[in-house]
C-alpha cells in the first residue's frame, strides 16, 4: 500500500519535471495532479499492517523459554503457553517427567528442581498440600517444586527446570518417610 503511494507521488514529480503536462502560473497541472491525489485517496487504505508492526514489540509474551534438563544433563528447550503447567508443558513435549496423579497433588513424580534461585524466589509460595508431598521426593533440594504446580507466566520467561535423577511414586513404592 505504501509502496503504490510513493510510487504515485514519485509519478506526480517525475511527470511534472519532464514537462508532460502543462504547467499553470501557480504549478504544475492541477487537474492531472487532483487526479493522481484522488486516485491514492481512494486506495483502499488500512493502517492494520503498519500498527501491527509498531505494537508487535510492546505486546505481551504469549509462550515463555523453559529449558529442561535430564539426569543425563541433556538440555530440552521449549515454548509454553502462559498459563500452563510445567508437567502439561512436559507432557507435550515427550519430556520425561512423570506426573502419576495427574496434577491433583496426590504423588511426588512431577518433582523438579529449579536450577536458578532466582526463578525459584518468582513462584508462588507451595501450599502446605505440595510441602507435604516435596516431602516424600527422592532428592529433595532448596529449589525443589512439583511441576504440576508451576504455572508458565511472562516472568518465568528462560526458567531451567533439572529433572531429579529419580522420583518416587509412593503408591506404588510405599511410604517411606523423610530422616529428620
Ligand atoms: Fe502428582 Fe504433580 S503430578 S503431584
Amino acid at each position: 500500500m505504501f509502496s503504490r503511494i510513493s510510487r504515485l507521488g514519485v509519478r506526480i514529480l517525475n511527470e511534472a519535471r519532464v514537462g508532460q503536462y502543462p504547467v499553470t502560473n501557480r504549478g504544475y497541472c492541477r487537474d492531472h495532479v487532483c487526479r493522481l491525489f484522488n486516485t491514492v485517496r481512494n486506495l483502499p487504505f488500512s493502517t492494520t499492517t503498519n500498527e501491527k508492526a509498531h505494537t508487535e514489540g510492546s505486546e505481551p509474551k504469549d509462550k515463555i523459554s523453559v529449558t529442561f534438563v535430564d539426569k543425563d544433563g541433556e538440555e530440552t528447550q521449549i515454548k509454553v503457553p502462559i498459563g500452563m503447567s510445567m508437567l502439561e508443558a512436559a507432557h507435550e513435549n515427550d519430556i520425561e517427567l512423570e506426573g502419576a496423579c495427574e496434577g491433583s497433588l496426590a504423588c511426588s513424580t512431577c518433582h523438579i528442581i529449579i536450577t536458578d534461585v532466582a526463578y525459584y524466589n518468582k513462584l508462588e509460595d507451595p501450599t502446605d498440600e505440595e510441602n507435604d508431598m516435596l516431602d516424600l521426593a527422592f532428592g529433595l533440594s532448596e529449589t525443589s517444586r512439583l511441576g504440576c504446580q508451576i504455572i508458565a507466566k511472562p516472568e518465568l520467561d528462560g526458567i531451567r527446570l533439572a529433572l531429579p535423577v529419580a522420583t518416587r511414586n509412593f503408591a506404588v513404592d510405599g511410604y517411606v518417610p523423610k530422616p529428620h
